[in-house]
Order: C-alpha cells, then sequence, then structure tokens
C-alpha cells in the first residue's frame, strides 16, 4: 500500500497529491509518469510525475477528478493509502535546445510544469504560456513564473490574463522573429494539433504529449497504439507508454488518436454511473417516482 502524505485542492476539479514511493522519487525524470489503482477492485490508470522529493520519497501528482477513478482518488486524504503506484514508466523528456516555449492546457499544465522547470534548471530560456477556460481553473502560475523568464496566462472568456487561446501569443512571438529551438505543446488533443499547426509556417519543433488510453503501461497490451507518418507519408506505429508519451507533433496521427480516444466513452459513463453515488441517488429518485 502507498500513503498519501499530502493533499492539496488547486481548483474545483485538480488536486496536488504527495504520495510515499522512495523508489519511485529516486528513478523518476521529468516526462515519466505512474500507473496507480487507487483500491484493490480498481482499474488502473496513469498520471504523470509531477515533481519529486526523493529525500523524503515523495513523489508529487497532480490531476483532475474526471470519471470514476479520479473521482475515487479525489475522495481519499492525507493519511489514507492507495493500492498500486507503479513507475516510473515512459521515456524522459529528451532536453533538446536552450530557447524553449512550453505550452500547457488545463490540467496538461501540471504535466508541463516539471519539463519546462528541468529546461529552466539547466539553464534554457524558457517562455510559458499557459491556457485555461476560466479564471477559477487557473493553476500553478507561481509555480510557472517561479523558473520562466515569460508567462502568458490565457483564458477562454478573458476573466483572467489575456482573452484567448494559447496559440494567440505563439503566432505573435513567431510573427516578430522569436526563434525558439523548440515548442512543447501538453494538454487537450485539440490544442496540441492547433500548436503544430501555428508552428509549421516556421519549421519549428514541435513536441507534444500523447494521452491514449493505457492499460499496463510497459507496451504488452496494445492498448496505446498510434501511427506516426514521416515527412513522406509513411506510416509507423508506436506505443506511447514505451516509446512516448512524448513525439514529435508533426507526426502525430491526430485523426487516429482522437477517433480511438472516443472508442471508450460509452463504458467510462457507465462505469462512473455505476459507481457516482449522484447518479445513483438520482437514480433512485426516478425508479421511485420522485
Ligand atoms: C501518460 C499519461 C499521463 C497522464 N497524466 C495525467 C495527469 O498528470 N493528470 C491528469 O489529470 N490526467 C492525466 N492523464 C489522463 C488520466 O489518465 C485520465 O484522466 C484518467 O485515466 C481518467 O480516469 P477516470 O476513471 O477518472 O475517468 P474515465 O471516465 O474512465 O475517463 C475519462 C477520460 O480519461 C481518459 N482515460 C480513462 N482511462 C484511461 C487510461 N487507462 N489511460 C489513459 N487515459 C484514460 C480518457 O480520455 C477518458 O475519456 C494522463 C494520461 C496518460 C496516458
Ligand atoms: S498501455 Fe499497453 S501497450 Fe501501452
Amino acid at each position: 500500500m502507498f500513503r498519501i502524505e499530502t493533499k492539496e485542492v488547486l481548483n474545483d476539479t485538480i488536486y496536488r497529491m504527495g504520495i510515499v514511493s522512495p523508489r519511485v522519487a529516486k528513478k523518476a525524470r521529468p516526462g515519466q509518469f505512474i500507473m496507480l489503482r487507487v483500491d484493490e477492485a480498481g482499474e488502473r490508470i496513469p498520471l504523470t510525475i509531477a515533481g519529486t522529493d526523493p529525500e523524503k520519497g515523495i513523489v508529487d501528482i497532480i490531476f483532475q477528478a474526471y470519471g470514476t477513478t479520479t473521482k475515487k482518488l479525489c475522495e481519499k486524504e492525507a493519511g489514507d493509502e492507495i493500492a498500486d503506484f507503479v513507475g516510473p514508466l515512459g521515456k524522459p523528456t529528451e532536453i533538446r535546445g536552450q530557447k524553449i516555449c512550453v505550452i500547457g492546457g488545463g490540467v496538461g499544465c501540471a504535466i508541463a510544469l516539471p519539463i519546462a522547470r528541468e529546461y529552466a534548471s539547466v539553464g534554457a530560456d524558457v517562455t510559458c504560456i499557459i491556457g485555461f477556460r476560466s479564471k477559477n481553473m487557473v493553476i500553478l502560475e507561481d509555480e510557472f513564473r517561479s523558473f520562466s523568464r515569460r508567462v502568458f496566462v490565457m483564458t477562454d472568456d478573458g476573466s483572467y490574463g489575456s482573452t484567448g487561446n494559447v496559440c494567440m501569443p505563439l503566432k505573435e512571438m513567431l510573427e516578430k522573429g522569436e526563434d525558439f529551438d523548440r515548442i512543447i505543446a501538453i494538454g487537450p488533443l485539440v490544442m496540441m494539433r492547433f500548436v503544430t499547426e501555428t508552428a509549421r509556417p516556421w519549421g519549428v519543433p514541435v513536441s507534444v504529449s500523447m494521452n491514449p488510453i493505457m492499460i499496463d503501461g510497459t507496451g504488452m497490451c496494445g492498448g496505446c497504439r498510434m501511427t506516426l507518418k514521416d515527412e513522406y507519408g509513411r506510416p509507423a506505429t508506436v506505443f506511447a507508454c514505451v516509446d512516448g508519451p512524448e513525439f514529435d507533433g508533426y507526426q502525430v496521427d491526430f485523426d487516429e488518436v482522437m477517433t480511438r480516444g472516443r472508442m471508450y466513452a460509452d463504458f467510462e459513463r457507465h462505469s462512473y454511473e455505476k459507481t457516482c453515488n449522484l447518479f445513483r441517488a438520482a437514480d433512485q429518485a426516478k425508479k421511485e417516482g420522485c
């Protein structure tokens, strides 16, 4: 069992937990993830390692309470235990380039933070763009500001920072001649796709962090299979859990990833309906004619 040492509420749906796992804390590198199970009967889900304290043996995870497992996890408190916490998995981020633009969208900022911090720690010039739907969803701004040269905060509704999406300041900087060595985009698929398309005319390398359904996280089940296409359109099959999760944005077949991501929507809704107390209560009330 793995003890939850700390729990912090970052916004209405996003939580940070420090989990005691000395072995993972010692070995983890930015860009890697863990697979956890909340209890013996639960499913395994992947979450990125958001930070580590090797001396205390603590690994930070930041997650959005979204469906069955993440909601079960957010109900746990400091001092409680979870059944499994396996890692570090996946390839660490390759540090390439000196002038970097890191872009995070929503909970993707949790994945972007350790990567941006690692670039800053080796002396890179780091610009960050973080985007959210609204002011009450903004997370980790101070942490990004603590090591970045510039941070742009964007909200869809303009309730905080500047109005609009993360591609807007990126395009403006590229148009003004900003010569980034690399852009790293982490967030919803549609955001990563648009960042890639925004950067394309300037040919700036783009890394994206892919989050397909993962079951074992070790390359055995094929659940996270994706297609990459090289510059001539030649396809290659990769597994996001062992070959990634970071890939060249220009090579990712976003249409395929989006279609595969929707395949399990009915199962996820069904699982949530079975476990969510609110849903069960409403269902019971309906049956009783209330
Ligand atoms: C490498 C990787 C790193 C991730 N890091 C983070 C993170 O740091 N913070 C965070 O909030 N989320 C992260 N995710 C997404 C996270 O795994 C899902 O939010 C979580 O699995 C949802 O499970 P659920 O039961 O709560 O929701 P469900 O209702 O079961 O699913 C909600 C959505 O989560 C995704 N999902 C569900 N099960 C899996 C699974 N086994 N593998 C991958 N995706 C799944 C699907 O897109 C699904 O539509 C990461 C995903 C991957 C692949
Ligand atoms: S999760 Fe099974 S092969 Fe990647």
